[in-house]
């Protein structure tokens, strides 16, 4: 069945109305409405809205002749899987969703219920920014609702879905919240415009490439998902809301799970013979855990980092791990934003972590450091230490010089350190640190060349595998690939009750 008979059948068993033609004209530029929206993002008839009688104050620009009941937003709550979330829908069939002063009320209304209840809230935007013939009372709406989601952050989980235009200030909403989902070709993100682009940078740029959904799940890293439509984007949503808890004070629901037992196997081969060829670090995850349970966010930015959610016996877990196949798993300043960022998340709610290692270091060159790698690597290291859920690194292969310490290395902070017999734990690559320690020696040597080889042998024998680190406790146990799984369900199990708190403090100060 495609979407439009899905929805077609849906509204059949809804009591959700809507004129018709305003409907229409949403479908002809492949859009839902904002009310068959909450339709597919809720439980069948679950919603209950409020402020559907709600009018504008406005009476300038004609506005005092016009009503909109609802002022083109629908507000209230429901629930998804059984679990209570708060919920707004921009509606753009009124004069383009613009955000007027008692839009923005509706907004703020059920986002402070959210928060007093500890729910979730999920915002579907598609609006056309500040209701201009309102002025500053549409700006300070805006304000209030920025004001919200600040105070909200780490509280409850916070979800923006872009499903049309989110231009000027109005993407800052989105930005403060925990995820964005964005529509592919129908929905754009920017602060300015093409037309103001152009006017101040004469670049000739469209909508779709400035700030479409591609251009921020690969460039601007923006966006951590995309759909191809509003009802896969919705579906997306609801599956994703599985793997949250309800808020800070709550664990993830605990799911059924299936574990195939040939993965032991296939996990024993995927690491190539040469410890300088790359492969996929997700066909290691997926042998680890839960099958098909693996939501990777931020798929196409940084992707020398792979970050995500999956589930180990039914329960929630965060990964962050290096990825081989991108610039060979170094951390340059977008992967450690990217993973500081999840890093937070699943630190504010209880999501324990776990860190798949095989890192060669930090990115090189002035490109790196005049962007500022210093402060921005220091995110990830900061996200790590201050980090009090369950963390567990396991060491695949390279583990080497500062990318050893930041990636939840134990004198972080982390609980449980593994390894594997492949993994190689020093200051640098054998190659280099021979070059630099023996200098003299090969300069010297009848032979440079051969001695080279010989001092790279004698310092990889030292430091190139786990067990320097393990006698040291830096790493906790040496274990086989196909152990892994079973060594992280009893080592989170272990971890269930681990009860950590920061120093006193008002907050910290995160190099951002
Ligand atoms: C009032 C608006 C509106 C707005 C659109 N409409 N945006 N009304 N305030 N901000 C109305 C239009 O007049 C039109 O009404 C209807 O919505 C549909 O708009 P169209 O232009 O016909 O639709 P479309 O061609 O799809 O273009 C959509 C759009 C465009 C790209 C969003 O409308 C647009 O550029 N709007 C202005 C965007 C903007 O500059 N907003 C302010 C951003 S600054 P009728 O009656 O003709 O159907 C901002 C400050 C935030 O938001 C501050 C936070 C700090």
């Amino acid at each position: 069945m495609d979407w439009n008979q899905e929805l077609i059948e849906k509204r059949k068993n809804s009591k959700l109305g809507g004129g018709q033609k305003r409907i229409d004209k949403q479908h002809e530029q492949g859009k839902l409405t904002a009310r068959e929206r909450i339709i597919f993002l809720l439980d069948d008839n679950s919603f209950q809205e409020m402020g559907m009688f709600i009018q504008h104050r406005s009476t300038s620009f004609g506005l005092d002749k016009q009503t909109f009941p609802g002022d083109g937003v629908v507000t209230g709550y429901g629930t998804i899987h059984g679990r209570l979330v708060y919920v707004f829908s921009q509606d753009f069939t009124v004069l383009g969703g613009s955000l007027s002063e008692t839009h923005a009320e509706k907004i703020c209304k059920i986002m402070d219920l959210a928060l007093k209840n500890g729910a979730p809230l999920i915002g579907l935007n598609d609006s056309g920014g500040a209701r201009i013939q309102e002025g500053v009372v549409s700006l300070a709406g805006y304000a209030d609702i920025f004001y919200r989601n600040t105070r909200a952050s780490g509280v409850i989980p916070q979800i923006s879905v872009i499903m049309g235009p989110c231009a000027g200030g109005a993407v800052y909403s989105p930005a403060l919240t925990d995820f964005i989902f964005m529509v592919e070709d129908t929905s754009y993100m920017f602060v300015t415009g093409p037309n103001v682009v152009k006017t101040v940078t004469h670049e000739e740029v469209s909508s779709e490439d400035l700030g479409g959904a591609k251009a921020h799940a690969e460039k601007s890293g923006v966006t951590h998902f995309t759909a191809s439509n509003d009802v896969e984007c919705l579906k997306k949503v609801r599956e994703f809301m599985t793997y949250m808890p309800q808020n800070y004070g709550e664990l993830a629901p605990s799911t059924k799970f299936k574990y195939s037992k040939n993965k032991q196997e296939i996990i024993q081969k995927i690491l190539p013979e040469n410890a300088n060829f790359p492969y996929d670090i997700r066909d290691i995850i997926d042998c680890i855990i839960d099958d098909n349970s693996f939501r990777e966010v931020q798929e196409l930015f940084a992707k020398n980092i792979v970050v995500g959610f999956a589930r180990l016996e039914g329960r929630t877990i965060g990964i962050v791990a290096n990825q081989p196949n991108a610039l060979a798993g170094v951390l340059d300043i977008d992967s450690s934003k990217k993973g500081g960022r999840f890093v937070r998340f699943c630190d504010s709610f209880n999501i324990p972590l776990l860190v798949l290692e095989d890192v060669p270091g930090f990115l090189p060159g002035t490109d790196q450091e005049w962007k500022g790698i210093i402060s921005n690597g220091a995110k990830l290291l900061y996200a790590f230490s201050e980090a009090t859920v369950p963390r567990i690194t396991v060491i695949i292969r390279k583990a080497y010089g500062g990318a050893f310490d930041v990636m939840n290395s134990k004198n972080i902070g982390a609980d449980l350190n593994f390894a594997w017999p492949t993994a190689e734990i020093a200051v640098m690559g054998a190659k280099g640190a021979a070059e630099i320690i023996f200098k003299k020696e090969i300069s010297e040597a009848n032979n440079p060349e051969e001695k080279w080889k010989e001092k790279e042998t004698e310092y990889a024998t030292m430091f190139a595998n786990p067990y320097k680190a393990a006698e040291r406790g830096f790493v906790d146990d040496v274990i086989l690939p196909e152990e892994t799984r079973l060594k992280l369900v009893l080592a989170f199990r272990s971890l269930e009750n681990k009860a950590e708190s920061l120093p006193r403090k008002k907050h910290g100060n995160i190099p951002l």
